[in-house]
This record gives C-alpha cells, sequence and structure tokens, in this order.
C-alpha cells in the first residue's frame, strides 16, 4: 500500500487554522466509517456547520445521521452542506447541557462522535453526556471524543510550551499558547473548560466503556469508549 500523505486542513474548514486538525479529523472520520456502514445510525454531538459530518460521509455515504447543535443558523449551513450527500439527516437543535429535553432518534448508534464540543460544557455536563451516549450505543459501538485536553500538572508546562513551538514550527501555524501556567488557567473561563485527560478514562469506565486514547497531539486528544459487542 503507498504511503499516506498528510492531511492538510482544506479551505473551507471553518476551523482551519488549528495546525493538527485535518490529520486527527481524519483519523476519526476513518474510525467512525470503520463502525458504521449502509443503514447505521450515527450521532454527532455539536455538529455545527457539519464539516466533521461531511468527512465522514465521503466514507460512509449510506449512513442515517443525526446531528445536534445549540445554534440554528450553524444547523442550517449543515443542512445545506450535506443535502444529498446522505441517505437520512435528522438535525435537531438541543443543548448537551439538557439531556432529558433534547429530542433525538433512541438509537441504537453505531457511532457517536463528538468534535471540539465538549471544553463547551462543565465538566459535570460532559460525564453525564459520556453516560447518555453509552446507553444509545449499539453493541460494538463506539463513543469518539476529540477534544482539547486541560494541562493540570504546572512542572509540565514547560515541557507543553516546547511542544507548542515545535508544533508552530513544523505546520507553520499555532496551537493555543500561554506564557506562563498562571496565564494558561486564567484563560479558562466558560466557552474554554477541556477536561483533565484522566477524567476522561474514569468517566467512560464508569459509563460502562472501554476507554482509550487512540491519538493525542499537542493538548488536543481522540479518545474512544466501546461497547462490548453482543454477547461479549
Ligand atoms: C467549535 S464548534 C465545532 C463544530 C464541529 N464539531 C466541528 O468540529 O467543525 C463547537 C460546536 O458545539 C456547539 N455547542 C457548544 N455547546 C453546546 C451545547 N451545550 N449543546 C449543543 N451544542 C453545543 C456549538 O454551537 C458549535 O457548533
Amino acid at each position: 500500500m503507498p504511503p499516506l500523505a498528510m492531511p492538510r486542513n482544506p479551505p473551507e474548514d471553518p476551523i482551519k487554522s488549528h495546525p493538527t486538525r485535518a490529520e486527527q479529523l481524519d483519523i476519526l472520520a476513518d474510525l467512525v466509517a470503520d463502525r458504521a456502514g449502509a443503514g447505521d445510525h450515527v450521532l454527532d454531538l455539536g455538529i455545527g456547520t457539519g464539516y466533521v459530518a461531511g468527512l465522514i460521509l465521503d466514507r460512509a455515504p449510506g449512513i442515517d445521521l443525526t446531528g445536534i447543535d445549540l445554534k440554528a443558523e450553524s444547523l442550517d449551513a449543515a443542512r445545506t452542506a450535506l443535502a444529498g450527500r446522505v441517505k437520512s439527516l435528522d438535525l435537531v437543535e438541543g443543548n448537551l447541557e439538557n439531556l432529558g429535553d433534547l429530542a433525538v432518534p433512541e438509537g441504537p448508534y453505531r457511532a457517536i462522535y463528538t468534535v471540539l464540543t465538549f471544553h463547551d460544557l462543565p465538566d459535570e455536563a460532559k460525564a453525564a453526556v459520556i453516560r447518555w451516549s453509552a446507553e444509545r450505543l449499539a453493541p460494538g459501538g463506539a463513543l469518539l471524543i476529540l477534544d482539547r485536553i486541560r494541562l493540570h500538572r504546572p512542572a509540565l508546562f514547560p515541557l507543553q510550551v516546547a511542544l507548542w513551538n515545535r508544533i508552530e514550527r513544523v505546520y507553520g501555524s499555532a496551537m493555543r499558547s500561554a506564557p506562563d501556567f498562571d496565564s494558561y488557567l486564567a484563560d479558562m473561563g466558560e466557552r474554554n473548560r477541556p477536561a483533565r485527560f484522566e477524567d476522561y478514562f474514569e468517566w467512560l469506565e464508569d459509563a460502562g466503556l472501554a476507554p482509550g486514547c487512540l491519538h493525542l497531539h499537542g493538548n488536543i486528544a481522540l479518545f474512544a469508549g466501546m461497547r462490548a459487542p453482543a454477547g461479549g
């Protein structure tokens, strides 16, 4: 098999400034397509304008897709972007912090994924969304979470800075950075509250899923929680 070229962020990606995003989305899209084929149901938590969903539909055009987002205007853009590319599309305006009010099909879903949305939620809501998702996964289904993680050990901060600098040198654009650990912490707020790496393992395991980290670059991690196969 010929070697794969490193994916590059295409201009239409709404978050294209993120230097390692293309590669991480390429991995996530491949993993979803590996789990879900024609007729399987897939759920996107925080679908935004549908960019990530489009990458998945390129690989798995026969799936049924449900997407949730807070913003009606993003859902309208997703509807336009995904029109004609998906067997069935269900876009739901809703808040992941109010799971009881979400009007989404019960599933089961072969894959549930979320990209750069969890850092918008408080930690209790992240854990609740993981539990809620686990209850809706089909046997053998996967929950995939791609998001920033929070550095919480000050001693590691200089290494993190070195990593950010390397990413800037190699990719030509920078990830979120900070001059010192206190400034890094001070930048955490309402719309920027990534969880700690360790928390994801605990939350996934508590929800009955087998947890793993499949990719980590800089401060962006791709976590997986696998539901056991039927009879497994
Ligand atoms: C940074 S964007 C990422 C969009 C898309 N996943 C992507 O990677 O291109 C985060 C998305 O999550 C949505 N979002 C944030 N908090 C949410 C919540 N509590 N419930 C539902 N959607 C939420 C936002 O409206 C936004 O569309």
